[in-house]
């Protein structure tokens, strides 16, 4: 008998075009895991987890089919991978109040998306959920249907989805315990080859599109040109050399970047610019 292939499903919220961040550290390794034998790949538009943040119908519709894209770009398959926007799946609304109707409030007040936004609010001397939708607070019960739903096994993450799929651990096993085994529980996956890209304007901050400086982030939409400027105006710092290290984290992100497009280790790439300046790294 062979064994049950292992379900890897993972979403990504269309609120922005896709950066190199996202592409080095969540879609390059999801692609590499659907040429993995003996996995099944569903990888999803989260379109209705967009609603949270904008009710802009154009923008999300938009961003759909801008990530859509960026997926089918990247080499996704589709002929592979079970590939779909969510508000195309109904069932996962369905589920999500079965499992509303399982999940203590307690565990949603903890969640960290909706205390951060009463943080926030608490700073400010406002009211803690001062303009603060329903649909943030039940976010990480959507979370959860979209990946019991599929009876996921594996699920690709960044360190900041951790806790939701924490909870989604939670509710499965709450569901399962009342109505006997249903679901798959999930556990997270951080990928190996998943590099963290930092902001090439401030190199201590991850990479991230929402930045008010256009030159910090790279999208996956950006022309040669574009590309060429920012890493040209990319901050390094005034010892020369090519070399990864603690106190050099502008020269260390850039190899993370040319590690990811090489497939080179730092000892190589540090050979490789031995003698060289960073204008000519750079540029490679
Ligand atoms: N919340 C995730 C994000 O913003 C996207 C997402 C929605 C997701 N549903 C998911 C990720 C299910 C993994 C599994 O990045």
């Amino acid at each position: 008998m062979s064994a049950q292939p292992t379900r890897f499903l993972t979403g990504i919220t269309p609120s922005g075009t896709p950066h190199l961040g996202n592409y080095a550290g969540m879609m390059r390794p999801a692609i590499a895991a659907t040429r993995t034998a003996g996995c099944e790949n569903f990888y999803f538009l989260a379109d209705y987890h967009a609603l949270i943040k904008t009710q802009d119908p154009a923008r999300i519709h938009r961003c759909t089919l801008e990530i859509a894209a960026s997926w089918l770009a990247c080499g996704l398959d589709p002929e592979k991978v079970t590939f779909y926007r969510q508000s195309d799946i109904p069932e996962i609304t369905e589920l999500t109040w079965f499992l509303t109707c399982v999940t203590g409030k307690g565990l949603l007040n903890r969640a960290h998306a909706y205390k951060a936004a009463q943080d926030k609010n608490h700073e400010a001397g406002r009211d803690l959920d001062d303009g603060v939708n329903a649909g943030l607070f039940m976010y990480p019960v959507l979370m959860a249907a979209d990946i019991l739903v599929y009876n996921a096994d594996l699920v690709p993450v960044g360190q900041d989805q951790t806790q939701h799929l924490e909870i989604a651990r939670t509710i499965a096993n709450r569901f399962n315990g009342i109505y006997g085994d249903t679901f798959t529980l999930p556990a997270g996956y951080v990928p190996k080859a998943g590099a963290k890209i930092m902001s090439l304007a401030e190199p201590t901050k991850k990479m991230s599109k929402s930045d008010t400086n256009a030159n910090a982030f790279v999208l996956m939409t950006d022309d040669k040109d574009t590309i060429v400027r920012k890493f040209k105006r990319a901050v390094t710092d005034s010892d020369g050399c090519v070399r990864a290290a603690g106190d050099k984290p502008g020269v260390t992100n850039l190899m993370s970047i040319y590690s990811v497009f090489t497939g080179r280790d730092y000892a190589a790439i540090e050979k490789e610019f031995a003698g060289r300046g960073y204008g000519e790294f750079k540029l490679a």
